[in-house]
């Protein structure tokens, strides 16, 4: 049992966030117990870490980020193709070396959790060897971690291109091996229709809808991207079709970037519940477009925020959830709706609300202890986290009632 003397800064809906000030929370192994009034605590004989100058908020959570991209942040191209092809690609291809592959995931999973990232969906490489690497570096470090092996069987390189078979097969042995393995979860991940043929995405759709797994893919971020599938694909009504052909819209299917969606496609969307992974810096370096963030939340789709490293430059999710806000000219995302989309809105879109999300009894606690004045009202608290401290704030981190070093 651990009591922690302390403030919680706790989003509770798009519009609400609590501030409880001076509470003890306990901690059941794993679980959060209780949240109490410290006046109301008795606190004789019981070792209390004493917390009570720092604010607590829990654990940040990233619905969409690229393991294998950690090494080329900040290569710049205006153009999603012409980077995959430039920078991207070819890196990937390093992490056919098992050794840079290790080398890269223990240097990303230390960064994710400096940052105050208890959550994440991560895209690895082709390679079956690296996601596995991938897997066991997340177990080591205890990151809550959803990961999938990128599959890619048309339009790819050499170094990348896998038979439909096997790309299809790997991915359901990973899946065997380490999903609701611990923290872990496997997300089938067909990288985005260019390079996945019909057959290996209708595959992969049938399994993962039977069996009731995650998916992730990209859909509609730059118009020559929506060209080219318009090309690849002649029969589909349009991107999201492509999709929706293949059994890969539902519930459990993350996509990223939808930015330029027709009503069809928002209908195709919306009725499938499928979520969508809005990642705002990726979309401003890669040029993409702006994210049409009041038309999606007024259509109730659920949408929370990706970090999308390497498009995007920073893991920092509060960074994330400032460049959301820049994002729309004429909508104003309140800082208390920009911490509920990295928090417990990203928990819905992960389908996980209901261990993560919020610092509640029940919950898993996933931590973070952050070095800021709590004597401050809920907006001041979040203004300074969003626009000015960002990661630097974070100070400790707690996954699932473990104390993770940072
Ligand atoms: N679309 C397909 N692959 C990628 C990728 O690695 N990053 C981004 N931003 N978009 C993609
Ligand atoms: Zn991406």
């Amino acid at each position: 049992m651990k009591y922690i003397k302390c403030n919680i800064l706790n989003p509770v809906s798009e519009k609400k966030c609590e501030y409880l000030k001076d509470v003890i929370i306990t901690i059941d192994n794993n679980i959060i117990k209780d949240i109490v009034s410290s006046q109301e605590f008795n606190s004789t004989k019981i070792e209390i870490i004493d917390k009570s100058d720092k604010v607590i908020i829990p654990g940040l959570i990233d619905t969409h980020v690229h393991l294998s991209q950690w090494r080329i942040r900040g290569r710049y191209k205006s153009d999603l193709l012409d980077w995959l092809n430039t920078y991207t690609f070819p890196e990937e291809e390093k992490l056919n070396n098992p050794d840079y592959a290790q080398n890269v995931a223990q240097d990303f999973f230390k960064n994710l959790i400096q940052v105050g990232t208890t959550t994440a969906s991560i895209y690895v490489t082709s390679s079956q060897k690296a996601t596995n690497i991938a897997f066991e570096e997340a177990d080591k470090i205890s990151i809550r971690a959803l990961i999938g092996k990128v599959c890619m069987d048309q339009n790819t390189p050499p170094g990348l291109i896998e038979n439909t078979d096997k790309s299809f097969n790997e991915s359901v042995e990973l899946c065997q091996q380490w999903d609701k393995k611990g923290l872990l979860n496997y997300v089938f991940t067909p990288r985005f229709a260019p390079v996945c043929s019909s057959n290996l995405m209708s595959k992969i759709g049938n399994y993962a809808q039977e069996n009731d797994k995650y998916i992730q893919t990209h859909l509609s971020e730059n118009h020559n991207e929506i060209a080219l599938v318009k090309k690849l694909f002649p029969e589909a009504k349009s991107y999201t079709d492509v999709y929706y052909r293949a059994n890969l819209l539902g519930p459990k299917t993350i996509m990223a970037h939808v930015i330029h969606l027709d009503d069809k496609e928002l209908e195709l969307m919306k009725n499938s519940n499928t979520k969508i992974a809005h990642c705002p810096d990726s979309n401003f370096f890669l040029k993409s477009g702006r994210f049409p963030y009041k038309k999606l939340i007024d259509n109730n789709l659920t949408l929370g925020l990706g970090s999308d490293v390497a498009g995007g430059t920073s893991l920092d999710m509060f960074y994330q959830m400032r460049m959301a806000n820049y994002m729309q000219l004429d909508y104003s995302i309140e800082v208390e709706e920009l911490f509920y989309l990295a928090t417990l809105g990203n928990a819905k879109v992960l389908s996980k609300d209901d261990i993560i999300g919020n610092i509640e009894i029940g919950k898993e606690a996933d931590l973070l202890v952050l070095n800021i004045n709590p004597q401050q009202t809920i907006q001041e608290l979040l203004s300074e986290l969003i626009f000015v401290r960002g990661k630097d704030a974070v100070e400790e981190v707690y996954i699932s009632g473990k104390k993770v070093t940072i």
